[in-house]
Formats: C-alpha cells, sequence, structure tokens
C-alpha cells in the first residue's frame, strides 16, 4: 500500500506544472529519479549537483528530484516505473538492465579491469554506445555506466580462501553472473535486493553479503557484518538511465545542455567515489569493523574461467569483452 501511494504520488508530480498560466512564469517538468541508497552516496551528490545545474541552464524548464533510500521502489520496481513512465530517471546496478539485454553482463565479469581508471576509460570511450542504444526499444534510453567500487565479500568472520567461505550464504544482486562468482568462490550465493540485506544478517538468513566500502558503510552493515575482507572479486557499474519519452521530449537546445552535464556528472561520481571509498573504511574501522587484505585473492580468482566463458556465448559479447580489455 505505501508503496502504491508512492508511486501514484511520483505519477502525479511528473511532469507537473509548476506556476498558473498568463504566459509569465516558465513551466517546470519535473523529473523524478530513483535511487536506493542514501543521498550522502557519491552518485547522489553528483546527481543532485546534475539537477541544480539543469534547473539553471534551462532557466527553471526542468528540473531532476533525486529520491534516495528506495523511496521510489527497490530498483527492479524502479526500474518498472521508468519503462512505464511513472518515473524518468534512476541509477540501477548493472544486473537489473542485465535482464533486458544479456550483453550488460559483460560489463560485471570478473578480471575484466585492471583498475577502476580503466573501467571509468573504456565506459567513456564511446565502445558501449551501441550496447546502450540498444535499450531504446524498452522504453529508455542508457545514458553512462558509472564505476561503483571494487566489491568484497563481509560477514562475522575473515574470508581468506574458498575453504573460509564454504557453507556461507552470501548476498548478491539478482543475477546469474554474481550466482555464479559467488558460488564459484566457495560460498551459497542468495540473490536479494539491497534494502533487506542488513536484516537479512541481522536474523541470520544471511552470513554476509559483498560490496563496496561506500554501501558498506553508509548502509550500516557494519554493524551486523564487522569482518571485511579483500576478495576484490567484481567490480560492477551502475547504470543511469532515462525514460524514451522523457529523454525525446528535451528540445535541441536541452538536450545538448542535457549531455554536456552528463559527461560532467559522471567524472564528478567517480572522483567523489574513489575518495568516498577511502573515508568510508576509515570511518567503519573507527566503528569496530575490521579490513583483511593480509591474503592473496587470487586463490578466488583462478576458479573464474568457466564462469567468463560460459558469459561469453555469442560473437557479440566477446568483441566487447575484448573491446574493454583493449581501453587504455
Ligand atoms: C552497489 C551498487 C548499487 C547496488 C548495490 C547492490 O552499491 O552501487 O547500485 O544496488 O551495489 O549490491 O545492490
Amino acid at each position: 500500500m505505501r508503496k502504491l501511494a508512492v508511486f501514484s504520488v511520483a505519477a502525479a508530480l511528473a511532469f507537473a506544472i509548476v506556476g498558473c498560466g498568463g504566459g509569465s512564469k516558465p513551466k517546470t517538468t519535473v523529473w523524478k529519479l530513483a535511487f536506493n541508497q542514501t543521498i550522502d552516496h557519491p552518485q547522489a551528490q553528483a546527481l543532485t549537483w546534475l539537477g541544480e545545474e539543469f534547473y539553471k541552464a534551462t532557466n527553471g524548464a526542468y528540473k531532476i528530484e533525486v529520491n534516495p533510500n528506495e523511496l521510489l521502489g527497490n530498483q527492479k520496481e524502479a526500474f518498472e516505473s521508468l519503462q512505464n513512465g511513472v518515473i524518468q530517471m534512476a541509477m540501477l546496478g548493472n544486473p537489473i538492465v542485465e535482464a533486458v539485454n544479456p550483453d550488460f553482463a559483460v560489463l560485471a565479469l570478473p578480471g575484466l579491469y585492471r583498475s577502476a581508471e580503466h573501467q571509468q576509460a573504456a565506459y567513456t570511450s564511446g565502445i558501449l554506445d551501441d550496447l546502450f542504444k540498444s535499450t531504446v526499444k524498452n522504453n529508455f534510453y542508457t545514458i553512462a555506466a558509472v564505476h561503483a567500487g571494487v566489491r568484497n565479500i563481509y560477514g562475522k568472520k575473515p574470508v581468506r580462501s574458498p575453504a573460509d567461505l564454504k557453507g556461507m550464504k552470501i548476498r548478491v544482486q539478482q543475477s546469474q553472473l554474481m550466482i555464479d562468482v559467488i558460488n564459484a568462490m566457495g560460498g551459497i550465493a542468495v540473490p536479494m535486493s539491497q534494502g533487506e540485506v542488513y536484516t537479512a544478517i541481522q536474523q541470520g538468513v544471511l552470513d554476509g553479503a559483498e560490496n563496496n566500502e561506500v554501501t558498506y558503510f553508509d548502509l550500516k552493515q557494519y554493524e551486523v557484518a564487522p569482518v571485511y575482507s579483500y576478495t576484490k572479486h567484481f567490480m560492477i557499474p551502475d547504470i543511469l538511465v532515462i525514460n524514451k519519452d522523457a529523454y525525446e521530449s528535451l528540445s535541441p537546445e536541452h538536450k545538448a545542455i542535457f549531455d554536456k552535464l552528463i559527461k560532467e556528472t559522471i567524472a564528478k561520481a567517480f572522483s567523489i567515489f574513489l575518495e568516498k571509498a577511502n573515508t568510508s573504511k576509515k570511518a567503519a574501522e573507527e566503528k569496530g569493523a575490521k579490513f583483511i587484505d593480509d591474503f592473496d585473492a587470487s586463490v578466488f580468482t583462478k576458479n573464474f574461467a568457466g564462469v567468463v566463458n560460459k558469459t561469453l556465448n555469442t560473437p557479440e559479447k566477446r568483441k566487447l569483452y575484448n573491446d574493454i580489455k583493449a581501453a587504455k
């Protein structure tokens, strides 16, 4: 019920017209943007900046309203609302978009990126243009793929080897690839949406989860899973999307402003993320979390070849994989 109410309010506000006509006041189109974590998250900060700048640069014609904390539903629900035009923008985990085009799974493959910088360079080089365009038939435009940290396992005890992970139920995003990778590492993958993770660990439904330091700290997961081990198994991006009609409703002039601001937003999100990964780690340590990196993470990665080959099951996917690998 609560969610339904939220959705109908969102629907009513979308494209709301501010002002009472007479031609004197400009009308403001409000775009609702769904975000599943806190407003302090680097992406939320960068997107808030985007909203402010877009409002100024269009003289108040457009306003982007960032709704954090799954207010507009979890990522899957937000994605449905976006495709139905109830909301206009969303930042989504890559697995959510992978559900409409399996080629997105390539972006999540373990061992694909040499560094965060390599990932960011590949994403902004044009290599992904065709992949992005492919989603128009699903009623949305993919605007960008965004760095979302390096993912590591956390729980109540250190995880330095597949033997340590044996029997541990580890939450993953809803993705077959993630399930396969965690199982290949020795654990038992349990798909679940982000908003349920804290309670599931607290209640013992899960033994742990895997994520970057920012999410680990922002969502206070260190309280229930205080040991964070640097398994470094994934660098899964987030995907910024916009409803097709919303994007196409922009005039050529507004579209140019939007596209330019998006480039700056992505750069901003990236630099804030790198900084915040460090400060989140320190802040979690101050709260009692332990970070473990006295082991060789390649004890996990040697089991990944089978999963990578299983995913690269078409020439298009293999080409995308090779193009990203080769990006400077
Ligand atoms: C990361 C990512 C989110 C995703 C989350 C998750 O934090 O940035 O988009 O929702 O992982 O594991 O669910």
